[in-house]
């Protein structure tokens, strides 16, 4: 017995191009979809923690298919049938929060939600940071959508639940402008082949930097919560109405 046929890059190649061409609108669909429920459970987390609903913004992204074909590259053209096979951030999201401990909040209002199964292995980079300084929280999954088959007996159309991988990248606005602004020069440089450890010592103590300035603004945040909370127990024993 043969097992499947070995491809070589340029098959692999046509099977993404045929994905693509396939998938490409449905991929863009999810995507919105997957925007819809995290912006939902976000919402809700916002209400719930007495935040305005800024306080958490939620992006999200199909991958292109060159940045595809470039991972393909990376990992040097590994075999699949199904490209979420071997790459699980074919649609992706990024939800960003203004303070640190609203990304572990939402992290755990995504995990109860009964459209988006999050899987067991949690990468967390804000507990350990990677050597470059990079934090974040990326939680692998699926998210499930109302799709349309044919049943192979009958022949007829019906409509059915499917899942498809994500990924879903959680963390704060000023990790964010850190990833977002190195990653065009360092993280591009580095999978080229770069490999400089002063310089890369020098991001993570920028990070580290910016960490110190997160704790710093939470404290202050909880301080005049505290102040505030004070100041309205005060206006009311005096009898003025709260602003
Ligand atoms: P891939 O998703 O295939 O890269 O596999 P992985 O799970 O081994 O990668 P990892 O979780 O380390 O990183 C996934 C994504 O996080 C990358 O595509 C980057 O966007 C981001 N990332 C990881 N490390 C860094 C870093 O040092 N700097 C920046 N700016 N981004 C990073
Ligand atoms: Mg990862």
């Amino acid at each position: 017995m043969t097992g499947p046929k070995i491809l070589d890059k340029f098959e692999l190649i046509e099977r993404v191009s045929r994905f693509y061409n396939r998938y490409g609108s449905d991929l863009e669909q999810i995507s919105e979809l997957l925007k819809i429920r995290l912006t939902q459970l976000a919402l809700a987390y916002t209400i719930k923690n007495n935040l305005p609903p800024e306080a958490i913004r939620v992006l999200t992204r199909v991958k292109s298919q060159s940045s595809f074909l470039k991972k393909l590259e990376n990992k040097k053209w590994p075999q699949f049938y199904y490209p979420t096979d071997i790459i699980k951030d074919l649609v992706g999201a990024r939800v960003i929060c203004w303070f640190i401990d609203d990304c572990y909040g939402i992290k755990s209002f995504i995990s109860s939600s009964k459209h988006i199964v999050i899987d067991k292995n949690i990468e967390d980079y804000i507990t350990e940071p990677k050597e470059s300084g990079y934090r974040s929280i990326h939680l692998q999954g699926s998210i499930s959508y109302d799709a349309i088959t044919r049943d192979i007996d009958s022949d007829e159309i019906i409509i059915g639940s499917k899942n498809m991988a994500c990924e879903i990248q959680i963390r704060t606005k000023l990790q964010d402008a850190w990833a977002d602004i190195t990653h065009e020069f360092h993280y591009k440089a580095k999978n080229a082949g770069v490999d400089n450890q002063f310089y890369e010592e020098s991001l993570s103590q920028i990070s580290d930097r910016l960490r110190g300035e997160e704790k710093a603004i939470l404290t202050l945040r909880n301080a005049y919560q505290k102040l505030a909370d004070e100041k309205t127990k005060e206006n009311k024993r005096e009898g003025f109405q709260s602003t």
